[in-house]
């Protein structure tokens, strides 16, 4: 990889700047991956598409590792180090790239799942990633997932659905909106491609309704600057015995996060 391709430590300083401005260093990644587009898209619509973030034959690789990893199963989590495929992907260069367009610089990321979806598989409801930020949602994007679709997504095939745009509403769809989907359209796109959004944009995914499964690797990136200072893991079950539950909560251990298994 490249010095131009690679991704640099956050800055400690307050620095201004508005959302989709992007570093000298950073835009000149966009430009040596050919991303403008994908981030001017983003910037319009609140989604994007990343096209050929790598060859064919490596998302054939892929789409085998999520099915070995899953093991007859929907879904599986926590998938770095369950194969050395998964690894390449998170340091794909496109992906880095957009991670920091969408989370800043130092962008984390919060988690790598995979699905598999049958024919019959349920929509997904009309949602915001963003959760437990209250509306309005910040000016700065805090989270962004992106989709790896090993296989073509179509409407018919159970693809992710989002409404353009609604990224400026900052806030999270209600319910009558949720049943409407007004606007909603499918990310169609080809077999090997990935599709992102950010945090604040609503979306959820077509029910699928044709033969085959949808394999399609989950990665959500986070904004670092809300990561704990100082790392208390090592806090064990013998040292919480005999504390109050709102030390578990302001230690983060009942948040229903940092999924382990
Ligand atoms: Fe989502």
């Amino acid at each position: 990889m490249s010095e131009a391709q690679s991704l640099q430590a956050p800055n400690s300083n307050s620095e201004t700047g508005q959302p989709y401005e992007l570093s000298d260093e950073l835009q000149a990644r966009v430009d040596t991956l050919d991303l403008n587009e994908t981030v001017e898209h983003a910037k319009e619509n609140g989604y994007g598409l990343i096209r050929n973030p790598s060859s064919l034959e490596f998302n054939d690789r892929l789409r085998e590792a999520i099915l070995e990893v899953a093991d007859g199963r929907r879904s599986a989590n926590l998938l770095l180090g369950k194969h050395p495929i998964f690894a390449e992907v998170v340091m794909n260069p496109k992906i880095l790239a957009m991670a920091e367009v969408l989370c800043g610089k130092g962008p984390l990321l919060s988690q790598l799942t995979c699905s598999v979806r049958g024919k019959g598989a349920r929509a997904l409801p009309l949602h915001a990633d963003q959760n437990w930020t209250p509306a309005p949602f910040p000016v700065h994007n805090q989270i962004a997932t992106f989709c790896w679709a090993c296989d073509e997504f179509t409407k018919a095939g159970g693809a992710t659905m989002v409404i353009p745009g609604t990224d400026a509403h900052r806030r999270h769809p209600d319910p009558d909106e949720v049943a409407e989907h007004k606007g909603a359209i499918a990310t169609a796109c080809p077999a090997g491609s990935i599709v992102f959004w950010n945090g604040s944009v609503w979306h959820g995914n077509w029910p699928r309704t044709i033969e085959g499964e949808r394999v399609v690797l989950h990665m959500t990136f986070g904004r670092m600057s809300l990561r704990q200072i100082e790392n208390y893991r090592f806090l064990d079950a013998a040292w919480l015995k005999d504390k109050p539950y709102a030390m578990r909560v302001i230690l983060g251990r009942e948040d229903g996060l940092s999924v382990s298994a």
